[in-house]
């Protein structure tokens, strides 16, 4: 292992994701020990830069957890020392054929293993595929691939894109990040579910009323209205990450933890889906306002949003998994930017107990009396199941409290960021927890026929306020499957 090297290039190197996820992520597991020993960073972007201006850049973006101890600075120092910069355009064989040769200085010969991470828009996506692989690919080890969202905006879009992709790369040199993933409560949803004894036998319809899968975000989408007006946020939240989870939390076990054995499973769950008819879709888009003197933007205020966009910043839908397991079984979907509050959730509702024999000791919220399992993803990571307990004392009158698992609490250390497991997950080769190709493909089959509708049939988005809890279209969306959505943040006390 000693002989054998890693270069990781950043392709995109002074983009956003790189500065802000990227970068901080590498440092991390350097810190954590987590690099292989011999490793070189390289950034690759067009814009001319001396190595020390790279190093200078990802400095401020580094940062120590509270859990670092003091030579945290040092070892920044040591990692920024690995790092390099390499200028060269996205689409040009020969820089990439000059940055190969600087690979090879810094590989001495040894066993060389490269990834590429493309933190680039997607018109430029592949041309940079093609100039890695044909002039800046490993000669002796492996050589892979990570990509991001957008993979396309439809069906047929993405099926050109793999096409493409697969010109130049294997299905397992691919490797496409969905960073919910690796997110520490969406990794643990399969614990939850196979290593309890407690929740499998209840996870059906037999006993689950409705699940809900929340995503909310308190700010809109300033700074990035370019790419955000082509995709909205069903393309942008809804297709990917909340489909993903959905998928992790109902399919069927798996016969291993192998990748492909997951990736299997979650499949067949997108393949089983009932397509999506467009009453079960609310869509809306925030508008702008003022409040205590303070102004909030409208989506249309973005100098790069058309001023009659009718792309959907919030939506709400109805999915089905027609199967034996989730049969009617309501799968809610809410994700809105520039909402109230901010957070991700999947709440899970139980059914009524038959006959139960407190209902007048329940008071007249019969609907909050049943138990919910929920898990909040972010932020304040926590699993908790609502529970009715007898309030203590002579009489008989009953209360809802929680079961709590409270990451704070119980652990000290801090929760890794996501990109850090994918990134270490990608160099060691694991690939459970990224996206296979037939993946992509059920996903988009399950959403492009409902995102084609709403833009042929011009459906006007409901306007909420910046700052509001969305447009109540999602409340009646939800009161037409006898739900209401949970709060997010609502159950936060005892
Ligand atoms: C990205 C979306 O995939 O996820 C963004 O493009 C969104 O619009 C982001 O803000 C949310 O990620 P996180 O990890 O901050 O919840």
């Amino acid at each position: 292992e000693n002989e054998s090297t890693v270069s990781i290039t950043v392709v995109g190197a002074s983009g956003d994701l790189a500065k802000k996820k990227i970068f901080p992520a590498l440092f991390a597991l350097y810190y954590e020990g987590c690099l292989p020993k011999n490793f070189t960073i390289y950034g690759y972007a067009r814009s001319k830069m001396t190595n020390a201006e790279l190093r200078n850049m990802v400095s401020k973006t580094l940062t120590c957890r509270i859990d670092r101890s003091e030579n945290c600075s040092e070892k920044m120092d040591e990692f920024l020392k690995r790092c390099f910069y390499h200028s060269g355009q996205y689409d040009s064989p020969e820089n990439f054929a000059a940055l190969d040769k600087k690979l090879k200085e810094h590989e001495g010969g040894r066993i060389s293993n490269r990834l590429y991470y493309l933190s680039i828009p997607p018109n430029i996506f592949i041309d940079a595929v093609k100039c890695a692989s044909l002039s800046a690919s490993s000669g002796n080890g492996w050589t892979r691939v990570i990509v991001e969202k957008p993979f396309g905006r439809d069906s047929d879009s993405s099926a050109a894109l793999t096409r493409s992709l697969k010109q130049y790369l294997t299905e397992d040199q691919i490797f496409r990040i969905d960073h919910y993933l690796g997110k520490e409560l969406v990794e643990n949803l399969s614990v939850l579910r196979f290593s309890n004894l407690i929740f499998e036998p209840l996870w059906s319809r037999q006993y689950i009323r409705n699940v809900q899968l929340i995503f909310s975000e308190d700010f809109g989408t300033e700074g990035r209205g370019g790419y955000f007006d082509n995709y909205g946020i069903i393309r942008d939240i809804m297709q990917n990450h909340l489909l993903q989870i959905l998928a992790l939390f109902a399919m069927e076990t798996p016969v291993s933890l192998d990748a492909e054995d997951i990736r299997n499973e979650k499949v067949k769950v997108l393949r089983s889906m009932r397509p999506i008819q467009l009453e079960d879709v609310v869509v809306g888009q925030y508008k702008g306002h003022t409040r205590g003197g303070v102004t909030y933007p409208a989506y249309t205020d973005d100098k790069t949003v058309p001023k009659d966009s009718l792309t959907p910043t919030f939506a709400a839908a109805a999915l089905f998994i027609d199967n034996a397991r989730w049969d009617g079984v309501p799968f809610l979907m809410k994700a809105g930017k520039a909402l109230h509050n901010k957070g991700a959730e999947i709440r899970v509702q139980f059914r009524h107990v038959p006959g139960n024999l407190y209902n007048r000791n329940i008071g007249t919220d019969l609907d909050r009396a049943t138990n919910e399992l929920v898990i909040r993803v972010q932020p304040d990571e926590a699993i908790y199941l609502k529970i009715n307990n007898k309030v203590p004392g002579l009489g008989m009158r009953l209360d809802h409290s929680k079961l709590n698992l409270h990451y704070a609490a119980r652990y000290s250390t801090e929760i890794p960021d996501a990109y850090e497991r994918l990134l270490l997950d990608a160099i060691e080769g694991e690939r459970r927890l990224f996206i296979r190709s037939d993946e992509l493909d059920a996903a988009w089959s399950l959403f492009t026929p409902v995102l084609n509708e709403l833009e042929e049939k011009k459906i006007i988005p409901e306007y909420y306020p910046y700052g509001s809890r969305g447009p109540v279209g999602a409340h009646y969306l939800a009161a037409k499957y006898k739900v209401r959505w949970g709060d997010l943040g609502l159950d936060t006390e005892q």
